[in-house]
C-alpha cells in the first residue's frame, strides 16, 4: 500500500510533467500543498520503511549554495541537531540533466535513512546559481525551506579561485594566477566566472520569481565564520526545530583557525579543504573588486531587505 501511494505521489511530481507556476499571492495551493495538507499521503513522500521505521524521505529543506559559502560547515553543524537527517554528499539532481532525468524516485534514493519525525536536508550549493533550479524545486515542493548561506562576495571569489587551484594542485597541473583571471587589458575581467557567482542579486532574482523571501532564509557565512551559534539558533527557528543545538557544541581551535564541533564528547574539525589560506592580492586589484560588488550588493540588500557587513 505504502509503495502504491508512494508511486502516485511520485507521478504527481514527476518534474517531466505539469508545469510549474511562479508564486503568486494568494493563488491556489499547489497539488502538493494539497497532498501535505490532507494528511496521510504525506506519509507517501516517504520510501518504503525499512525494519526499524526509518525510510528515505524528499528533503524539507536544501542547502540551495553559494558556492564556497560555508555551505558544508551548515550542514555539519545543523547534522548537531537530532532531528535532522543530512545527505553526506551533494547530489546534483536539480542541475545535471542526467540525474534531473532520473526523476523524483531517483532523487529519493539518493536521501538519507530517517524517522518519520526528522528533516531530511541536502546541500548542493551550485543550485543557487543553476537558472532552472528554481523553477524545478518549486515543482517538487512550493513549500519547501530553503537555506542560502552567502559570503562577503570578494572573499568567495578568492576561495573559489583558490579551490579550483587546490584541485589543480593535487593533480600536479599548472593553474595561472588570480591576477591572471582578474585582469585584462589592465581592468577588471567582468567575464571571470568565479565574479559572476558572487553577483548575489542576479541568482537571488530568479528564486524570487518562484518563491517568497519568507521560504529563503539567509545564513550570514562571515558571521558564521566568526561566531557560529547565534547563526545556527536562527536556523533552527526558521526550520521550526526544538531548539537542542548548544554553544557547548561549538570551541574554537586555534591551529585551524575555525571553530570546530563537539557531540557527545567527540570534537571534530571539518576537513583540511575548508578553511584554506586564499592567495595575496595586490590591494589595488582588491579595491577593483570590491568596487565592482558595491552596487549589484546595494540590489541584493534591497532585494532582501537586508544589510551584510561586506566591502
Ligand atoms: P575557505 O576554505 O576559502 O576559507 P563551502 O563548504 O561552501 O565550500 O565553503 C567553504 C568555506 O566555509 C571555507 O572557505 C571557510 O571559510 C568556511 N567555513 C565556515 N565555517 C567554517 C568552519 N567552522 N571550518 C572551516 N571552514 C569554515
Amino acid at each position: 500500500m505504502a509503495a502504491l501511494l508512494l508511486g502516485a505521489v511520485l507521478l504527481v511530481l514527476q518534474p517531466s510533467l505539469a508545469p510549474s507556476h511562479p508564486v503568486v499571492p494568494g493563488a491556489e495551493p499547489s497539488q502538493q500543498e494539497v497532498l501535505r495538507k490532507a494528511g496521510p499521503p504525506q506519509e507517501a513522500l516517504r520510501g518504503a520503511a525499512a525494519a526499524n521505521g526509518s525510510a528515505q524521505q524528499l528533503p524539507q529543506t536544501i542547502i540551495i549554495g553559494v558556492r564556497k559559502g560555508g555551505t558544508r560547515a551548515l550542514l555539519e553543524m545543523l547534522s548537531l541537531h537530532p532531528d535532522v537527517a543530512a545527505a553526506e554528499n551533494e547530489v546534483h539532481f536539480f542541475d545535471w540533466e542526467e540525474h534531473y532525468s532520473r526523476g523524483l524516485g531517483w532523487y529519493l534514493g539518493q536521501m538519507p535513512f530517517s524517522a518519520p519525525h526528522q528533516l531530511t536536508v541536502e546541500k548542493t550549493p551550485a543550485y543557487f546559481t543553476s537558472p532552472k533550479v528554481p523553477e524545478r524545486v518549486h515543482r517538487m515542493d512550493p513549500a519547501i525551506r530553503l537555506l542560502l548561506i552567502l559570503r562577503d562576495p570578494s572573499e568567495r571569489v578568492l576561495s573559489d579561485y583558490t579551490q579550483v587551484l587546490y584541485n589543480h594542485m593535487q593533480k600536479h597541473k599548472p593553474y595561472p594566477s588570480i591576477e591572471e583571471f582578474l585582469v585584462r587589458d589592465g581592468r577588471l575581467n567582468v567575464d571571470y566566472k568565479a565574479l559572476n557567482r558572487s553577483l548575489y542579486h542576479a541568482h537571488m532574482q530568479n528564486w524570487l520569481r518562484f518563491f517568497p523571501l519568507r521560504r529563503i532564509h539567509i545564513v550570514d557565512g562571515d558571521r558564521l565564520i566568526r561566531d557560529p551559534f547565534p547563526e545556527i539558533q536562527k536556523v533552527e527557528r526558521f526550520l521550526r526545530l526544538a531548539p537542542q543545538i548548544n554553544a557547548s557544541n561549538f570551541y574554537f581551535n586555534k591551529t585551524k583557525g575555525f571553530y570546530c564541533l563537539r557531540d557527545s564528547g567527540r570534537d571534530r574539525c571539518l576537513h583540511e579543504s575548508k578553511g584554506r589560506a586564499h592567495p595575496q592580492v595586490d590591494p589595488k586589484l582588491l579595491s577593483k573588486l570590491h568596487e565592482y560588488f558595491h552596487e549589484p550588493n546595494k540590489k541584493f540588500f534591497e532585494l532582501v531587505g537586508r544589510t551584510f557587513d561586506w566591502h
